[in-house]
């Protein structure tokens, strides 16, 4: 084995304190040990328990990592105003979602409903046997697998929530021996992946054991093989729809393009979005700048969405676009339809101090009201991006707001900045460009 590697690994790892820890990876890993080290305490909070918090959140947390939360204000959603988080590093999502914001507050806003809310979850088993015999056993014990997460349920339906359904579906046409039970559930404000990853796991327990019981099967047939049981974050039943209209003359802010060429233009991006794949991740991409950045705000795991989102992109077994646009009568439509499986009560959204003032500034919504305020996120960030693609092209806003980042890279002072800020306003931005002309500003003084 190679011994490089061997010197490498460390057994009892996540039992050492936060200091060893840190201690065995600058020594392990870092040319300069005490610079590594600086900059990982650097990034800690100077309040302890603030940042014994933090720790807490995962396993052998050595420091914190920033993203900038910024603010979207103007959002006219439903005739009500909110100013949207965001947590992101891409320096144009910001301000792009902003200027969208902006640019329909003006024309009457977001509509937005909830068309779903239900979400999903499976034990998948293996059973050998008579599929008869598994469907009437099936009916029996349903309502005992019901009763026995009681104890689980008992809250969640005292708010009105809780399981749905339970479905036995056959899947030996896929894999020989297995069945799920496939189970439906409502979890209100909770996003829900504890609740219903318990209601399953006590499914599991009690399907396996009255099975033992069920006189009807044979001794091979008594023994149900639980594979696994674990909620999907495929979630097209938990749907939100958001959308802005007006028009067509109103899409238009100055004279360079007529209303209806901007709309026209705008449809024939959408549409190439709807059928062409290549395009389409790019411009689901951009949907989810928005929807990622809300997402982290506000507590949310943005990986489960993530996951849910796209796999719906492809439900028709074509990955296509999540936004729709057409003209109708003048009117310029357009619109998203997207699965979104949120909290607003439970996990982070109790714990971290930024999520409870980002849901403050929110006006403290339920899941249902975030769910519409991410939707239009999406859909802003979208009509932000296929503007600028299809009027200026996007590397004219998207270099005039990664300026900042460049000039960072060169250690610009504060008077620099302000010098070719302003000198940018009225020239290309291009990294070559900015380069030549801090070195210009620099050789002069
Ligand atoms: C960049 O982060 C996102 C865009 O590429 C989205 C799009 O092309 O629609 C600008």
């Amino acid at each position: 084995m190679n011994t490089l590697f061997m010197s490498k690994s460390i057994a009892g790892f996540s039992k050492l304190s936060k200091s060893k820890k840190i201690d065995w990876i600058v020594d392990t890993y870092f040319a300069n040990a005490e610079s590594a080290k600086g900059i990982l305490k650097q990034y800690w909070n100077s309040d302890e328990k603030l940042q014994q918090l933090h720790d807490e959140f995962i396993e052998n947390t050595i420091t914190n990592y920033y993203l900038p939360l910024g603010v979207a204000p103007n959002f006219l959603i439903n005739d009500k105003l909110y100013t949207i988080p965001m947590a992101i590093e891409e320096s144009s999502v910001v301000a792009a979602a902003s200027k969208a914001a902006k640019f329909w507050l003006d024309r009457g806003g977001f509509k937005t409903n909830v068309i779903s809310t239900t979400k999903t979850g499976q034990v998948h088993f293996v059973f050998r046997g008579d599929f008869e015999k598994l469907g009437q056993f099936f009916d029996i014990v349903k309502p005992k697998l019901i009763q026995e997460t009681k104890s689980i349920t008992a809250n969640m339906e005292k708010r009105g929530g809780g399981i749905l359904n339970i479905e036995l579906r056959d899947k030996t046409e896929d894999i020989n021996g297995y069945y799920q039970l496939h189970a439906s559930f409502e979890t209100l404000d909770a996003m829900g992946a504890n609740f219903i990853n318990s209601c399953l796991e006590q499914f599991a327990k009690t399907f396996k054991n009255e099975a033992l019981n069920f006189s009807l099967f044979s001794d091979e047939e008594k023994q149900i093989d639980i594979i696994m049981s674990i909620l999907s974050n495929y979630v097209p039943d938990c749907l939100v729809r958001a959308e802005v209209s007006c028009h067509v003359d109103e899409l238009s802010e100055n004279s360079s393009f007529s209303g209806r060429v901007l709309a026209e233009k705008f449809v024939q991006a959408v549409n190439i979005a709807e059928i062409e794949p290549y395009r389409a991740v790019t411009h689901n991409k951009g949907i989810m700048n928005g929807i990622d950045a809300v997402v982290l705000a506000t507590g949310n795991d943005f990986r489960a969405v993530e996951a849910g989102v796209h796999a719906y992109a492809a439900r028709k077994g074509k990955y296509s676009s999540l936004t729709h646009a057409k003209i109708e009568d003048d009117t310029f439509k357009f619109w998203i339809e997207i699965p979104l499986a949120l909290g607003t009560v439970g996990g982070l959204t109790s714990l971290h101090p930024l999520v409870k003032l980002a849901l403050e500034l929110l006006h403290k919504p339920s899941a249902r009201e975030l769910m519409q305020i991410i939707a239009v996120a999406g859909l802003a960030q979208n009509f932000g991006a296929i503007r600028s693609l299809t009027t200026t092209g996007i590397q004219q806003g998207h270099m005039k707001m990664h300026l900042m980042n460049i000039l960072n890279q060169f250690e610009a002072t504060n008077v620099e900045k302000q010098t070719l800020v302003e000198y940018f306003k009225n020239n290309t931005v291009t990294h070559s460009a900015v380069v030549e002309a801090i070195q210009e500003l620099r050789s002069k003084n």
